[in-house]
């Protein structure tokens, strides 16, 4: 019989993580708090299947089948039979852990409780549980159909089962993980790009060398897909300086301070390639 999965929150990565698990035989149950958002996420899931089958990557009936392994309910007691439950909701660790609470109510007692949270330390979600042991992240990446990578974050109290567990549910979806022994702020990939982020941009701040050198030097210099401003444009210049000044507020480590410079962008509303203006103009 397939697995079940359950997965709250419709937005961009839900239902990244909805679509290949489908796509990977699970019987999944998408959960929102609205119809329109549900809708919205189906219809990203549908264009991007689409887009596989033109491409010739997947079989037109593949793609079916795997709509057909995806209901969409607003209703939360739909956990009560989920095998995994990955929530992908706002960065907002009062909402995550409003979340977890009634998680712990619902789900059934073997069901692993994974967060896709991108910094939130994995303990703090757990402890609105009474089960923590069975809690754990995994943090997919954007676009989750085309990106390998799930970094699997051990909580302080999560089980050697349970990180087992979403090890066997993230590599059936076809990605490669590495695991986060110890809950620091940022994990391992937010803590490496938040770093590099700071440095490139204090460069940038002190006329060191202009952005496209920074970036290009990282580019041709290390091979990297794409410079660290570049990627701070396309992230979101606000989205990378709040990451950062939370690994900064935790560690207490002065390289995760973020220039003022930054903060200056963000008050100007400079976001990077979603306002037209950040280290680039777009
Ligand atoms: N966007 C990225 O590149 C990226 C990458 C890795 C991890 N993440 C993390 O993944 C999570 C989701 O990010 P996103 O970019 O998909 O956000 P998003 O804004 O696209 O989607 C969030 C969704 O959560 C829904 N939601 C809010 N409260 C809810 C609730 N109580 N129950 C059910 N649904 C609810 C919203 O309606 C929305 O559809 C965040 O924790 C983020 O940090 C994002």
């Amino acid at each position: 019989m397939a697995k079940k999965l359950a997965v709250i929150g419709a937005g961009l990565m839900g239902s990244g993580i909805a679509q290949v698990s489908a796509q990977a035989g699970w019987d999944v149950m998408l959960r929102d708090v609205t119809d329109e958002a549900l809708a919205r996420g189906t219809d990203g899931i549908k264009t991007s299947y689409d887009k596989f089958v033109s491409k010739g990557k997947l079989a037109a009936a593949d793609a079916e089948a795997a709509l057909a392994r995806i209901t969409t309910t607003t209703d939360l007691d739909a956990v009560a039979d989920a095998d995994v439950v990955v929530e992908a909701v706002f960065e907002k660790i009062e909402v995550k852990r409003e979340i977890f609470a009634a998680l712990d109510k619902l789900a059934g007692e073997h069901a692993v409780l994974a967060s896709n949270t991108s910094a939130i330390p994995i303990t703090k979600i757990a402890a609105a549980t009474e089960r923590p042991e069975r809690v754990v992240g995994t943090h997919f990446f954007s676009p989750v159909p085309m990106m390998a990578l799930c970094e699997l974050v051990r909580g302080h109290k999560t089980s050697d089962e349970t990180l087992a567990l979403a090890r066997e549910f993230a590599e059936s979806v076809g990605k490669t993980c590495v695991v986060v022994n110890r809950d620091v702020a940022g994990f391992v990939t937010t803590r490496l790009i938040s770093a590099l982020v700071v440095e490139a941009a204090k460069l940038h701040e002190s006329g060191v060398a202009s952005a496209e050198d920074i970036d290009t030097a990282c580019r041709l210099g290390f091979g990297h897909a794409m410079g660290p401003l570049a990627t701070a444009d396309l992230t979101g210049v606000d989205i990378l300086l709040h990451a950062t000044e939370n690994i900064y507020t935790e560690s207490r480590d002065g390289k995760f301070a973020p220039p003022e410079s930054m903060r200056r962008m963000v008050d100007a509303g400079d976001l990077g390639r979603k306002s037209g203006q950040g280290f680039y103009e777009h």
